[in-house]
This record gives structure tokens, C-alpha cells and sequence, in this order.
């Protein structure tokens, strides 16, 4: 990443943000269900530059068994940035910020699921940032939402969420790093789209209640809008085109030979007698 320079001013005499956005225009979003081979469910989203990977174990059993939850299932969330994720260093020791953002992760996320069904076990959800350019928290709420129903974990509802913010006196939706770093505010926010109720508020910076009250109802239009980009990930994940198969045994035989094509280079096949 190029070093770090405060930009002359975040918002532009024709109202344009400096990356060319509107106030209410979201970054570019990227959004892919079952992107790790190894987790029970995963998600990937690029919003921007910001690139984070979630992904989902369980539900399992707990270690250390004495954080145990008899009636229901323990949502254990670990936020942890790559060292090379941020413009300096990131210490690879979890930070307090980290251990703070794997927090309120897990407290947005938990009220659409059913944890009640997996008394006893846990729900690990890992996510990791990749790069990080601001709204790192959000970011990971939608990917980790995702990964949770990829994994097949009940739930009432996919979780959205945004940061809106405020800079040079306007409201902005979805800041940017630079945004976020000198701008005079921010307010991160997850919603339950269906009801618009709120499952992770935070405040950063001094809003008038009027300027609040306009900066949420626009964090929740923009997660309205994400949601339909949730939804349409999981369509892309599981529902079939058609003409794409899935009844037919040999087609898993199939698959592996091309795989071992793949792997060894066509030459390298065993003749078959
Ligand atoms: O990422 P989010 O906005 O949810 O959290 P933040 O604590 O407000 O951090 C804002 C941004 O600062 C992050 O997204 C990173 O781009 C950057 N950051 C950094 O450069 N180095 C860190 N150690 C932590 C954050």
C-alpha cells in the first residue's frame, strides 16, 4: 500500500467523495459463499479494498469445556487481522481491538440464530482480514452471516451491515479508510432487515441527534441493499442452472478424472488396461 497521506479534503466542491462516491453510494462489493474447502460453511467479501474470509466449524464440542452453555450453543467469534493486512505491521498477538471487534461480531450475529438446537457445543466462527481499508467490522459481519448459512446453522435472518459516517460536515455511507481516519466520525451499524432491528450500534466522533437520526436511516437502506447482495450469493452458491446436473453418480467420477488431469498433467494418467 502506498504510505499514508492526509488527503486535502475528503469531499469535493462538486459534493464527490475522493474516491469519486456519492454520500449514500456504497464501495464496490463482492460477495462468494463457500470459498474454504476445510470449514462446514465460508463466505469471502471484498467491499472495496477491504478483502476479509469467514469461515464456520461446527456446530462441535467445546473446549475449554467450563465455558459450556447448557441450553444452547456457544457463538465463539474470533476477528483476527493478517499481519500484512494494514500499512504498518499488525503485531500477530491479538490485540484488545481485535479481542473488542470479535465481540460485538458475535452479539450482531447471535439474534437471528437458533443456538437453543446445539445445547452443550460450539459455533466457531473464524474471520480473518485479508486487507483491511476501512470497515473491517461490518465487512466481517456480512461475511461471517454468510459462512453461518452456508454452514447450515438455523437462523431467522441473514445479518447486513455498514459503518456510516460523517466527514467535512456530511453524512457518508460505507467510509473508506481514509474516510474513517480523518473524517469527524463513525457509526457502525447491523440490522435484521425483515424488522429494522438493530443488532450492533457503535459511535465514534460527536453527530447532532438529527445528523444520527439521518446517518441510521441511511446505514439502513445500505443494508437493505446488502442483504439483496447476501441473498443473491447464496442463490449463486445453491441453486442449480439448469443443464448443470447433480442426478447423474458419474458425474463425481467424472470430476475427479478431470481433477487428476489437473493435478498431474494428462501424460502422467495410469493407461487404463
Ligand atoms: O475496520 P473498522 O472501521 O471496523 O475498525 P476501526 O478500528 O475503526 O479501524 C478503521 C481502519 O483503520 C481499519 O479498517 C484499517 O483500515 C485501519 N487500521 C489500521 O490501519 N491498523 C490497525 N492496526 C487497525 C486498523
Amino acid at each position: 500500500m502506498s504510505p499514508e497521506v492526509k488527503p486535502d479534503f475528503l469531499i469535493s466542491p462538486e459534493g464527490l467523495r475522493i474516491d469519486g462516491r456519492r454520500p449514500d453510494e456504497m464501495r464496490p462489493i463482492e460477495l462468494k459463499v463457500g470459498v474454504l474447502k476445510q470449514a462446514d460453511g465460508s463466505a469471502s467479501i471484498r467491499q472495496g479494498k477491504t478483502y476479509i474470509i469467514a469461515g464456520v466449524y461446527g456446530p462441535r464440542e467445546l473446549h475449554p469445556r467450563h465455558l459450556t452453555i447448557n441450553d444452547r450453543a456457544y457463538l465463539r467469534v474470533t476477528y483476527r487481522m493478517a499481519t500484512f493486512s494494514v500499512p504498518d505491521r499488525k503485531r500477530p498477538a491479538p490485540s484488545r481491538r481485535e479481542r473488542e471487534i470479535s465481540m460485538v461480531i458475535a452479539n450482531s450475529l447471535r439474534p437471528t440464530l437458533f443456538l437453543e438446537e446445539y445445547p452443550k457445543s460450539v459455533v466457531d466462527v473464524f474471520v480473518t482480514v485479508i486487507q483491511a481499508d476501512g470497515g473491517t467490522r461490518c465487512a466481517a459481519i456480512n461475511a461471517a452471516s454468510l459462512a453461518l448459512a452456508d454452514a447450515g446453522i438455523p437462523m431467522r435472518s441473514l445479518i447486513p451491515a455498514v459503518a456510516v459516517g460523517k466527514a467535512d460536515g456530511k453524512l457518508l455511507v460505507d467510509l473508506g479508510d481514509e474516510e474513517d481516519k480523518y473524517g469527524q466520525g463513525d457509526v457502525p451499524m447491523a440490522i435484521i432487515p425483515q424488522t429494522e432491528e438493530i443488532t450492533l450500534l457503535q459511535q465514534d466522533g460527536s453527530f447532532t441527534k438529527e445528523e444520527l437520526v439521518e446517518a441510521m436511516q441511511m446505514g439502513i437502506n445500505s443494508c437493505k441493499y446488502l442483504h439483496e447482495l447476501q441473498k443473491e450469493a447464496l442463490k449463486r452458491a445453491y441453486v442449480k442452472k439448469p443443464g448443470e446436473g447433480g442426478d447423474d453418480d458419474d458425474d463425481d467420477d467424472d470430476d475427479y478424472e478431470d481433477d487428476l488431469e489437473t493435478d498431474l498433467g494428462e501424460a502422467e494418467l495410469p493407461e487404463d488396461e
